[in-house]
């Protein structure tokens, strides 16, 4: 893998790449859809790559380790083969799933023993086998085995739960290091900074994670409930430290305005459910600010979804059909909304990187944050 810093913002930290990957290129910065379990849900591969132009989509070992398994995804000869996606793959190694998902679960040194949200079936994830896991998946990028914590986190607990991830860290480099590909192609690990809201726990993880020379970085334990203002700290107090060299992914995040300040303050990819799972729920993302297309206000709007967009179905549908749909629960409706969102968050990606190649990024993220959190 490899990234080459094509811009810097002269009036923010906003940068614009590109990384090159065995699955092909990405230009940052980037949002990458949530495919949990090897599928953005409810969207098409032909929409993914003709309409929302995604250049890689996330996928989560959890998920895929208990369903539908590692024998099938061997199998199949990895997951790009299994779910007919040929661009970047990267996957969450299950350091954090296994702590929103699952009810019994216990946290030890050696790793972290779950019961399936399937079928209450017991495992455990060590950082060993999270490597070797993320392996027989086959992505791109692949994803240390941390724990995040969450909000609010007293101080002692993020410190000791910060060394154990810093312990696991380690664990993964070496299992990693000493692993082969399945596939005949590159995989590159990502480190995760964690440390809660605590500057201090920040800086020495990002100062860990730094000195593991990976060839990317990513900040996870951010968008668990604590004020923006907190996350946007703690990401100036990473990013002044991670090298500039190094993409840097913010895990989980978020809104469309989170995207754009964290972007001017360093980052360059991000993941996150809301524009599907939101979508699904009839909360469609426009440039103008945000839409509960269930607001009985839309139930004789027959104007199309979005005047201004570029995509297809936002021409095609009006308001009026659309909620109709998602009040009814139709499939179109999550698939309608959920096309909407990502389109919507991987053109304002695209619209970042261009005002930050032609230098007007600072004053257009200072008028696109105002507008993209107004209620409709
Ligand atoms: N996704 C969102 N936040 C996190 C995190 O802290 N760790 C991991 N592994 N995944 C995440």
């Amino acid at each position: 893998m490899k990234f080459t810093l094509e811009a810097k913002d002269s009036q923010s930290k906003a940068r614009a790449g590109e990384i090159e990957t065995a699955h092909g290129n990405i230009k940052t910065p980037i949002f990458m859809p949530v495919g949990t379990a090897g599928s953005v849900k409810a969207v098409h591969q032909t929409e993914l790559v003709k309409d929302v132009e995604a250049q890689i989509i996330l996928g989560n070992t959890y998920h895929l380790y208990l369903r539908p398994g590692l024998d099938v995804i061997k199998a199949a000869g990895g997951l790009h083969k299994f779910n007919a996606w040929d661009r970047p793959i990267l996957t969450d190694s299950g350091g954090y799933q296994v702590y929103s998902l699952t009810e019994v679960r216990k946290i030890k040194e050696e790793g972290v023993t779950f019961r399936s949200h399937i079928d209450g079936s017991k495992h455990l994830f060590t950082p060993e086998n999270v490597m070797d896991i993320q392996r027989v998946i086959g992505a791109d990028i692949i994803m240390a085995f941390d724990e995040c914590t969450p909000y609010p986190c007293d101080y002692s607990y993020a410190r000791k739960s910060l060394d154990m991830t810093h312990r696991w860290l380690k664990r993964c480099c070496d299992q990693f290091d000493k692993t082969e590909p399945l596939y005949g192609y590159e995989q590159t690990l990502f480190p995760i900074v964690q440390g809660s809201v605590y500057k201090d726990l920040r800086e020495r993880s990002a100062e860990t994670i730094a000195s593991y020379e990976r060839e990317g970085n990513a900040i996870g334990g951010l968008s668990v409930g604590e004020p923006a203002e907190e996350m946007y700290a703690m990401t100036e107090v990473v990013c002044n430290i991670l090298p500039e060299s190094k993409p840097r992914y913010l895990m989980g995040v978020g809104t469309p305005v989170n995207l754009l300040e964290n972007i001017a303050l360093g980052i360059d990819m991000f993941d996150c459910v809301m524009p599907t799972r939101n979508g699904r729920n009839g909360m469609l993302f426009t440039k103008e600010g945000i839409i509960n297309i269930k607001n009985k206000k839309w139930e004789n709007d027959f104007s199309p979804i979005d005047a201004t967009s570029e995509l297809f179905a936002d021409q095609l549908y009006s308001k009026a059909y659309l909620r109709h749909l998602i009040r009814s629960k139709e499939i179109l409706g999550a698939q309608i909304a959920s096309l909407h969102n990502l389109h919507f968050y991987l053109w304002l990606m695209g619209e970042a990187r261009k005002h930050i190649l032609n230098g007007t990024f600072y004053q257009w993220k200072k008028e696109m944050v105002v507008k993209l959190d107004q209620k409709l």
